[in-house]
Order: C-alpha cells, then sequence, then structure tokens
C-alpha cells in the first residue's frame, strides 16, 4: 500500500485523497489492500507483452479475496487455482473458463469434474502433475463427455542451489512433489497422444513453475530454456495440433526490504529473448503470478497489547506485544520471511528526530516461532504497528489456531474504503468446538 506520513506523523494511505491508517483501525488485526495499486501492478506486466497474445493467469493463492481477483479479472488477468474452491472464486469474481488453468498434484475427482464443467468447453487448462494423473483426467473426461485442455507441468530439475529462493518455496527441483519429472515428459506426451486419439484429451500447453521471491531473473530463465527444448521435441512428433502456449509459471519476487532489482516485467522480457532464441514465438506465453501482483500492496495492522523487558545474556531486550499472531501472517513461522513493521502514528516530537530502538515483536500465540522478529521501533511504544507487504500469503493463510478468528479485511480504491469484511467470530468458534463435544 503506498504510505507516506501526514504533518502528525500518521502514517497515511496515499491514495487521494490521503487517508490516515488509524482512521481504520476500529478492529485489529485487520489486513488492508490497495486496490489502484494492484491494477496498476496488472497493467505493467501486461504491458511488457508489447500487445502480442498472453495470459496473466493471477496466483488465486496469494490472495482471494473477491474485491482483488475481481480488480484483476477487469484488467484482463485470467487465473491459476488450486483447488475446487479457489476455481468457484475465480469464475464467481468474472474471470472467464478460458482464462484459468489448474494447478495442484492431487486434484479430487470432483474437482476435475468441476473444472471440466466450467464454460462451454471447460477450463483452459488442467495442469498435469504426474503420468499416473493423465488416465485420472481422461476417465473424468469420458465420464462429462468432453474432451480435456490439459497442460504439462514440467518439473525442470533446476539444481536447488540455483535457485535463488527459500527451500520451501522452491518448486522446480527434482526431490520436489510438483510436475512431471523431466525423464518422464516423453512418457506423457504418449499417454496424452493415446488420450487425444480417442478425443479425451488435448495438450494445449506445457509448463513450469520452479518457486516464488525470485530476486533475479536468472534461476526462471534457466527453467525457461529447458521447458523451451522440451516443448520443440514434443513440437517435433508433429502430433499436438492443439498446442498454443508456454507456461513460465509465477515466481517474481518483490521487496521486502532487502531489495529486488527485477520487476515482474523483467522477467517477462527475459524470457521473451528465451522464446525467441527456441524458434517457439508461435507459441503464446501464460505466467501465472502470484505475490507480484499483490504482495506489496497490503498491510497488516495490529494494535499493541504490551511490552516487556528481559534481559539476554545480561543484555536487555525489549519485547512488543501485538495482537497479530502467526496464525494471521505465517510466513515469518512458515519460512523465516521478514516483514517490516512500522508505527501506524509517529508522535511528533519523534517524527522529527526519531531514535528508534530495536524491538522483538511477536505474537500472541503459544509458538516460539509466533515471532515476527528485530524492529527498528521508537523507544515510546507505539499503539499500533503496520506490518507491511502483506498483501501475499497473509490472510489466505491464516488459521484459526489457538481459536484465534479470521483477521478483518479492508479494501481500498482511490482513497476510500470500497469494500470490507468483519474479523471472525471468536464466540462461533467456541460452540462449533463445543458441539463437538456434546454430539
Ligand atoms: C503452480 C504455481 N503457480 C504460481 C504460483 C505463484 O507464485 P508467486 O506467488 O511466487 O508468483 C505458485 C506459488 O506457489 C504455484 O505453485
Amino acid at each position: 500500500v503506498p504510505t507516506s506520513r501526514d504533518a502528525s506523523g500518521r502514517l497515511t494511505f496515499t491514495g487521494a485523497p490521503a487517508l490516515p491508517f488509524v482512521e481504520l483501525v476500529e478492529s485489529t488485526p485487520a489486513y488492508v489492500y490497495d486496490l489502484d495499486a494492484i491494477a496498476a501492478e496488472a497493467r505493467e506486466l501486461k504491458a511488457a507483452f508489447e500487445g502480442e497474445e498472453h495470459l496473466v493467469a493471477y496466483a488465486v493463492k496469494a490472495n482471494s479475496a473477491g474485491p482483488v481477483v475481481r480488480t484483476l479479472a477487469a484488467e484482463g488477468c485470467g487465473a491459476d487455482v488450486v483447488s475446487g474452491a479457489e476455481l468457484a472464486v475465480a469464475l464467481g469474481a468474472g474471470v472467464a473458463p478460458d482464462a484459468v488453468v489448474y494447478s495442484g498434484v492431487a486434484k479430487r475427482d470432483d474437482e476435475l469434474d468441476a473444472a471440466l464443467a466450467a464454460g462451454e468447453r471447460g477450463i483452459l487448462a488442467i495442469q498435469i502433475e504426474s503420468v499416473e494423473e493423465i488416465d485420472r483426467v481422461a476417465a473424468r473426461a469420458r465420464a462429462a463427455r468432453r474432451c480435456a485442455r490439459v497442460s504439462i507441468r514440467v518439473n525442470p530439475a533446476v539444481e536447488r542451489h540455483a535457485l535463488d529462493t527459500h527451500d520451501h518455496i522452491a518448486t522446480g527441483h527434482d526431490e520436489a512433489k510438483f510436475g512431471v519429472p523431466r525423464g518422464d515428459v516423453a512418457a506423457a506426451l504418449d499417454l496424452v497422444q493415446l488420450h487425444a486419439s480417442r478425443g479425451e484429451l488435448a495438450l494445449v500447453g506445457l509448463g513450469c513453475h520452479v518457486g516464488s521471491q525470485f530476486t533475479s531473473t536468472d534461476g526462471y530463465v534457466d527453467a525457461a530454456r529447458t521447458l523451451f527444448g522440451l516443448a520443440r521435441s514434443a513440437l517435433s512428433r508433429g502430433a499436438f495440433a492443439d498446442l498454443r502456449f508456454l507456461d513460465t509459471g509465477g515466481g517474481f519476487g518483490i521487496d521486502y526490504g532487502e531489495g529486488c532489482p527485477p520487476r515482474p516485467a523483467d522477467f517477462i522480457k527475459a524470457v521473451r529473448k528465451e522464446r525467441a532464441a527456441a524458434g517457439l514465438d508461435a507459441l503464446a506465453l501464460l505466467v501465472e503470478p502470484g505475490r507480484s501482483l499483490v504482495g506489496a500492496h497490503g498491510v497488516l495492522l495490529s494494535r499493541v497489547i504490551q511490552t516487556k523487558t528481559t534481559l539476554a545474556g545480561g543484555v536487555p531486550r525489549r519485547w512488543l506485544m501485538i495482537d497479530a499472531g502467526m496464525n494471521d501472517l505465517m510466513r515469518p513461522a512458515l519460512y523465516q520471511a521478514h516483514h517490516r513493521i512500522v508505527p501506524l502514528v509517529i508522535q511528533p516530537r519523534e517524527a522529527v528526530a526519531v531514535t528508534d530502538v530495536a524491538w522483538r515483536v511477536v505474537g500472541p500465540v503459544c509458538e516460539s516461532s509466533d515471532d515476527f522478529g528485530l524492529h527498528p521501533l521508537p523507544e515510546t511504544a507505539p499503539d499500533h504497528v503496520a506490518l507491511l507487504d502483506a498483501g501475499a500469503y497473509g490472510f489466505t493463510m491464516a488459521s484459526r489456531y489457538n481459536g484465534r478468528p479470521a483477521p478483518a479485511e479492508i479494501f481500498l480504491r482511490g482513497g476510500a474504503v470500497v469494500a470490507r469484511s468483519a474479523a471472525g467470530d471468536a464466540r462461533a468458534w467456541v460452540e462449533e468446538r463445543l458441539r463437538i463435544a456434546s454430539a
């Protein structure tokens, strides 16, 4: 969310007119998203295709809120979904079935059926993630009396160390559960060809997604090069007349405070160049960005509940205990992610010369990993803080652990609140738990 501070030191949203975040904090924790910035992000990415045919299939898992998906659909984005429920959100938010791809290593039959039933011809592509999945998809297509359009998601077996990202979000190495292993692609093509001859499957794409939060284009382009090599050998069979796109996945990084030199558009430019070098310009590019469209455009607002001072090895440690926990924003606990934390209001005297001290910011959840790390914050603890860059993989990963309700969500456009959802109800959770005990 684009932010600045007004004359009294309050953190403001810089849409017009400037809106102080303090006006939004009647209920915390609360996520706040800037829909204008999300739309602008999509436009910048799409412009990198310079008018050629393409599809930006937004990875709904990053942020599945209706206003967000609707905003991106209105900008011409499609969707990459990973469950029947996400498929329903994408379609309900106005994404055309023809612009939806469905990834995932364990899609249930009913989820495949929903993908096949969408629109006149089913969704654009069910992404095949194993040789074993091919017969399953063909069987569902037979039962639905439809031809399933599929794309083979290849695991290009990029060396783990070549992927400049955290181990838990690297997916394109040979120990990952994702995708058809590079060595099995020929067998997968044989099987798809067999089902295609029976009218059950049509191969429309080949793709890969090797990881997330790339801060350099190198690993992404390496994987794309491997994919393009495999696409050339598939085309050399002369058997896949329906093949129309190459999907190089998502993974474009954002700046969480440590820098991210390439913009998402730079990934597109690099991969377009690589596709031209492979002589594959006749195939359209499809990308599946999630984080880069929404991550920087959401914050998590939280109230400071109390402070605590301890001695760690004789050194005083200041703890700032806030009402947002790992259940609201799981990324730090899940893969040691660091989100910058800033006060919502800096006292005017401090706004001039802030002498920050190191605060260890933690949440209320009973886990040591409920820890947002060390942050420079004013010595006088602020009342409220904002955890920045929380627009992706924030709310969508939230859980009810420790009986904590889902956080509220607030959506801004043009400096005004245009939609909001209330926080979950803790009492409803209590009743639900007790109902089981007395059934
Ligand atoms: C298949 C697939 N596509 C796209 C994405 C989106 O990645 P990102 O949010 O890094 O762009 C993911 C993320 O896990 C994914 O698994």
